[in-house]
């Protein structure tokens, strides 16, 4: 489909099929991003990842985020931070919870991923803090008011010195990126999930034999995700109907590209629809319905390699934080639907729960979420 909107013009894709085309066989021809104005003042003029172009510096930002920043590894390790704030928010609904009146859901993941995310960015400033900040000051006192890029112009330090100044830029990324998008997934998913009792229970009843099993602090880890198989399709399901990212952001060429027949001119805007994409009825069987079931017998997955369900994108530009945020969604879920019980507030029936859709970059629901929590005592 093409659209053109003020005086640009762009090209929406939103089939599984023309996403393979335009973000793998021709992902090398879309290298650019388009001159944004807000994103450009708020992204110090494209110096950070999102708004980047493929180039040096995207290419140096990416491998940070993915190596270090946000590897398997750092977001195993972060797991202390996750269980820590996790426990907090239990704690705290728990409390709500004697009251019998409605939490604010919506509200506590939210603030509860906000918190996650701070200490996760803080943590890791303090850290470069601690290895090269005072490297840095001895040598600035000691050459007395050089500046240090006088005197060492291609040495490993300002190297250290350009990660550390765009490591700022990163975490800026971080905050926006990892704020929303996480708390949205769990929001719909508990939505869902509301809305269709019956897969409420079958998921509960998974949940609760897991940690009945291993004791209320077991990890869900990737690799004992194996084993809660349909919360794990509850996940797919609910990024298949709600991607918080519904839009890619915009890719541009810098010259005429021919995708799947198409003239496509230089400098048009192409956005990748995943959310069209993951309601596409020639793929998805009732394709508004939520049938977790779906994905028990399939290997379809997130990753970004089944041009189908693409929540976290895919190719050169997919999601670097996807570890990242499917451990906070995972956290968060595998303790809401352990440790509690929930109903609709006002005697509201699940088949009427408003699913309205909030419009913006990160789509949310519209209304707030209220759920009555009820503690689970394990038998
Ligand atoms: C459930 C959670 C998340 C979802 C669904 C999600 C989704 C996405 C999607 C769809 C894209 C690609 C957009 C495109 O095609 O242009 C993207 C890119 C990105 N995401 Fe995420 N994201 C999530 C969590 C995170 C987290 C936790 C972080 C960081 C901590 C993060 C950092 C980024 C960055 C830096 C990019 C830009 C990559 C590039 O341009 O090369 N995301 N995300």
């Amino acid at each position: 489909m093409q659209l053109k909107l003020g005086e640009t013009y762009n090209v929406v894709v939103s089939s599984p099929e023309s996403a393979r085309a335009f973000l793998k066989t021709h992902d090398h021809e879309f290298p650019l991003r388009p001159y944004m104005p807000s994103a450009s003042i708020i992204f110090y003029g494209g110096k950070d990842i999102v708004f980047s172009p493929v180039g040096d510096h995207w290419r140096r930002m990416k491998k940070l985020c993915t190596t270090e920043l946000l590897s398997e590894k750092r977001v195993r390790s972060l797991r202390p931070v996750r269980e820590e704030e996790v426990g907090k928010l239990m704690k705290l609904i728990g409390g709500e919870a004697g009251g019998g009146g409605a939490v604010n859901l919506s509200r506590l993941l939210f603030a509860v991923s906000n918190m996650i995310t701070s200490r996760t960015a803080f943590g890791t400033i303090r850290e470069l803090e601690g290895s090269f900040l005072p490297v840095i000051h001895q040598i600035v006192q000691t050459l007395g008011g050089f500046s240090i890029g006088d005197i060492f112009p291609s040495n490993r330090l300002l190297i250290v010195l350009n990660t550390l100044i765009h490591n700022t830029h990163t975490v800026q990324d971080v905050f926006v990126a990892a704020g929303d998008s996480s708390p949205i997934a769990v929001e719909w998913t508990m939505s869902e999930l509301m809305k269709n009792p019956e897969k409420m229970e079958k998921v509960q009843r998974e949940v609760r034999h897991f940690f009945d099993k291993r004791g209320e602090g077991a990890v869900v880890d990737e690799a004992l995700l194996n084993e809660l198989k349909y919360l794990k399709s509850v996940v797919k399901e609910t990024f298949r109907l709600h991607p918080p990212a519904a839009l890619s952001l915009p890719r541009e060429g810098p010259e005429t590209v021919v995708v799947n027949g198409y003239q496509i001119p230089s400098r048009t805007r192409v956005i990748v629809n995943y959310w069209a994409i993951g309601r596409d009825p020639s793929h998805w069987t009732q394709p508004n319905q939520f049938i977790p079931e779906r994905f028990l017998d399939t290997c379809i997955d997130y990753r970004g390699f089944d041009f189908q369900l693409l929540p976290f994108g895919s190719g050169r530009r997919v999601c670097p934080g996807m570890n990242y945020g499917t451990a906070v969604v995972y956290s968060l879920l595998a303790n809401l639907l352990y440790r509690f019980n929930w109903e609709l507030p006002n005697q509201i029936k699940p088949q009427d729960l408003d699913m309205s859709e909030n419009f913006g970059g990160a789509i949310s629901r519209k209304k707030n979420l209220y759920l009555i929590p009820i503690p689970y005592h394990a038998p």
